[in-house]
């Protein structure tokens, strides 16, 4: 335990020093020191006493947590997905909960274009075979991908990240359509150059589908074998969002079958551990979840989650809050 202060505050995983230091100044603080998360129960047994939970996209923050945690008055996630929140159960216990939105935007919207281009040229499967010296002669038909420019980007969810990835496809002269609870309007829809099509359409018309909705009870499954059936043997799936939103299981028998072209996937449904059969397919990338692993992005992350905490310690409303009307006594604030 560090600082001077009587607020205490829980980071369950590790961030740069010195964004930690911003909330040693004023306040005492048990921070992970390792880059393996601190386990469930290291963080069950460390949340009773403290008034502010700095808290990763993969603990799950619920009713189990929260009955430990009578003193907690703030919950500031690192990462804008926070499907792991139960944010009735915080909201009833009056808990400010923020995420943070915009500054991971480019490095995930990068990622997914990525997966887009290395999935179509087969950058991965290339280099391992380059790797294995199986690089013997060049020939027309060796190794041949499939095109991008000119090709049909489908985008499944068209919030921050969905835009920035349109944007980065006109690039390519890609022609992009998406599908979204919300439609745009012509203004919008024509600035970043999308057209609108019902889910069924999109994915009976896409070469790419690239996902980027965030998970919830709606979304779970959005890509089941349905959905799957209804895609040209040519298609690509890209999955930068959350696992859940595709049946891993359904995906993988897919793949299996040639009923696809391929994945590029960076989440699962059961993450860490991948559905049984998908490292043994060569139509696929498997990334570890690094959308917005960079440098720039995770230190704006930590920044940004460290301003959200602070503010919900000291009474304020945290910029990213996502439950401030909610709360008994704030909602006019
Ligand atoms: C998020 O912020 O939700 C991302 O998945 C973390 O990269």
């Amino acid at each position: 335990m560090i600082g001077g202060d009587d607020v205490k505050v829980l980071v369950t995983g590790k961030l740069p020093d010195a964004v930690v230091d911003r909330i040693r100044v004023d306040h005492d603080v048990i921070a992970s020191e390792t880059e393996t998360p601190m386990s469930p129960e290291k963080i069950l047994e460390a949340v009773g006493g403290q008034d502010g939970l700095l808290c990763m996209i993969t603990d799950k923050v619920g009713p189990v947590l929260l009955d430990r945690a009578a003193s907690l008055k703030m919950i500031a996630n690192y990462g804008v997905g926070y499907d792991n929140i139960d944010m009735s159960a915080a909201t009833k216990r009056g808990i400010p909960v923020s995420n943070t939105p915009g500054v991971l935007t480019d490095a995930t919207a990068d990622l997914a274009m990525a997966l887009i281009l290395a999935m179509g040229r087969r950058i991965v499967a290339g280099d391992a075979k380059t790797r294995r010296g199986d690089f013997k002669f060049w020939s027309p038909m060796h190794f041949l991908g499939r095109e991008i420019t000119g090709k049909t980007l489908g985008l499944i969810g068209l919030g921050r990240i969905g835009k920035a990835v349109a944007k980065r496809a006109a690039g390519f002269e890609l022609h992009a359509v998406y599908y979204s609870r919300r439609r745009l309007g012509p203004a919008d829809e024509d600035r970043l150059k999308v057209s609108y099509r019902p889910l069924e359409a999109l994915l009976k018309q896409a070469d790419y589908i690239s996902l980027h909705v965030p998970l919830t009870a709606d979304t779970r499954h959005l890509i089941g074998e349905g959905e799957i059936e209804q895609m040209k043997p040519s298609t690509i799936l890209i999955n930068t969002s959350r696992g859940p939103v595709i049946n891993e299981a359904a995906l993988v028998r897919a793949l299996k079958q040639n009923r696809i072209a391929g994945a590029g996937l960076d989440v699962y449904e059961k993450e860490p551990e991948l559905s049984p059969g998908l490292i043994d397919l060569e139509n696929v990338i498997l990334l570890p979840h690094v959308g917005s692993a960079t440098i720039e992005t995770r230190t704006r992350m930590a920044n940004l989650a460290v301003d959200n905490l602070l503010a919900g310690l000291a009474g304020k409303r945290p910029p990213n809050c996502l439950n401030w009307e909610k709360l008994p006594g704030k909602g006019r604030e």
